[in-house]
């Protein structure tokens, strides 16, 4: 096929270098955003007098008619064609003839890839924002529902002061909050047109860029063309992003993992969200926590691969950065997939808040407390501390707890022990005591919900 910069050659390119060449495949999904920046780039030729206003018309009813027969599936992406640019442009030219070929004046692929991406990332954003929202909020109704369950909080894994449930979930609300924070601020910065900067060295014609920007609802233009064509930061900054909210949600899948194991028994998942094993008839597994913690070291690698492809590269536009779609599609595709599981995995998870407090029972969790109890009575943290450490050891040689260990065993270690020392190592009483903020107490964790409710429902 007649390429459409065919011209400076005249020999034909191998099957094999087409084939290599070509980035159709994937960059066919940004086929909504290539029209609509060139509906707004015909626009902006025709206000300029760059073009006549018969020939922008036949370009925008084309470009329309294109758009409306790709949604419908009248017409299909030539797979044959090299990238989406020039299948839009070979298209409306067969449909409009003489006008089409005038849409790309003032242009160039390199400022037109820049642009859709940046409007395809811009979409794919507010719908990754949206998917957040939806987990925050499963994760803060559960949250309420189990805001006075107490369960043991862990340091290293073991087993260190109480907290509750609502407490332990609200901490993974806050950190989605951040990434929902993180994804918007990279939004604003994708929001800046690089459509303009043509080739690299900006255009002879006397375009406005800033009008053509603003039709297409971007706030800001790249203030250098070199950059504005070479720039791939927001690719960069949307995978970080992306990355972080992964590690998130690897991390509460670890727990969720941890959780519904036999040894913790804290969760259950509905059936809705486990599988079954091919041989053990008693298994029912947590596929879905697993598949997102591995899933995350998939979207750490789109990161690592676009960082890398990125690092050599001369100004201005290089043809490796066609190696930039794969991976933020790829994240965009796992991380939207993801939330949705998991927001599904956590609505429905069944909570044991009877095993959560066996396990807070055991363990020494209310040891603070202890020797809390000891400097509300005077003696340094210090030596409070060493006691407490004693008494500890003292109840496992009696096989005991806190709870359990006669008064007249406490007096031994120090006369400040009275009959309310029970109350201070009581479970419920050690988070009730919990009040600073962001504690774990119960009136605090309504505190988190209510603001964490608050910001969701405020700005978008
Ligand atoms: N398919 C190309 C890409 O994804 C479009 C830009 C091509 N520009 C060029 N000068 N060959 O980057």
């Amino acid at each position: 096929m007649a390429k459409l910069w065919a011209g400076r050659t005249a020999g034909e390119t191998s099957k094999l270098a087409d084939d290599f060449n070509s980035s159709i495949s994937f960059d066919s999904r940004m086929y909504r955003q290539d029209i609509t920046g060139s509906l707004a780039h015909a626009e902006m030729l025709k206000k300029q007098g760059i073009i006549s206003a018969e020939d922008a018309a036949a370009i925008d009813a084309g470009l329309r008619g294109i758009l409306a027969d790709l949604e419908s599936g009248a017409l299909s992406i030539d797979p044959e064609c090299e990238d989406i640019h020039m299948f839009v442009e070979q298209v409306l030219t067969q449909r409009i003839g003489e006008a089409g070929k005038r849409l790309h004046t003032a242009r160039s692929r390199n400022d037109q890839v820049a642009l859709d991406l940046r409007l395809y990332l811009r979409d794919e954003t507010d719908e990754i924002l949206d998917k957040i929202a939806g987990l925050i909020r499963a994760v803060a109704d559960q949250a309420e529902a189990h805001k006075a369950d107490i369960l043991p909080g862990y340091t290293h894994l073991q087993r260190a002061q109480p907290v509750t449930f609502g407490h332990h979930l609200m901490a993974y609300a806050m950190m989605l909050l951040r990434d929902m924070d993180r994804l918007r601020d990279a939004r604003r910065r994708m929001g800046v047109s690089p459509i303009g900067s043509c080739a690299l060295a900006g255009t002879t014609y006397a375009t406005d860029r800033r009008f053509e920007a603003a039709q297409l609802g971007l706030e800001e233009i790249c203030l250098n063309s070199m950059d504005g064509v070479s720039d791939r930061d927001f690719c960069l900054e949307m995978l970080g992003d992306l990355s972080i909210l992964m590690m998130h949600l690897s991390r509460f899948s670890e727990e969720m993992l941890l959780w519904t194991s036999w040894e913790f028994r804290y969760v259950e998942l509905s059936d809705a969200f486990t599988t079954g094993s091919s041989i053990m008839p008693q298994k029912k597994n947590s596929d879905m926590a697993e598949l997102v913690r591995g899933k995350t070291g998939r979207v750490y690698g789109d990161l690592m691969g676009l960082l890398t492809a990125m690092k050599g590269l001369p100004l201005a536009y290089n043809k490796d950065m066609q190696e930039d779609k794969e991976p933020v599609f790829d994240a965009c595709d796992t991380v939207k997939m993801c939330l949705d599981v998991f927001a599904g995995m956590i609505a429905t998870m069944r909570v044991r808040p009877e095993n959560m407090r066996r396990a807070a029972q055991q363990g020494f969790i209310n040891a603070t407390d202890l020797a809390d109890y000891l400097v509300g009575r005077g003696m340094a943290f210090r030596d409070a501390y060493k006691i407490s450490g004693r008494i500890v050891a003292a109840c496992i040689a009696r096989d005991c707890v806190l709870e359990t260990l006669p008064l007249a065993e406490y007096r031994q270690f120090s006369d400040l022990f009275d009959q309310d020392v029970y109350d201070a190592v009581d479970l419920d009483a050690c988070v009730r005591r919990r009040i600073s903020e962001g504690g774990t107490c119960v009136a605090s964790v309504e505190r988190q919900i209510a603001w964490v409710r608050e910001q969701l429902n405020g700005e978008k």
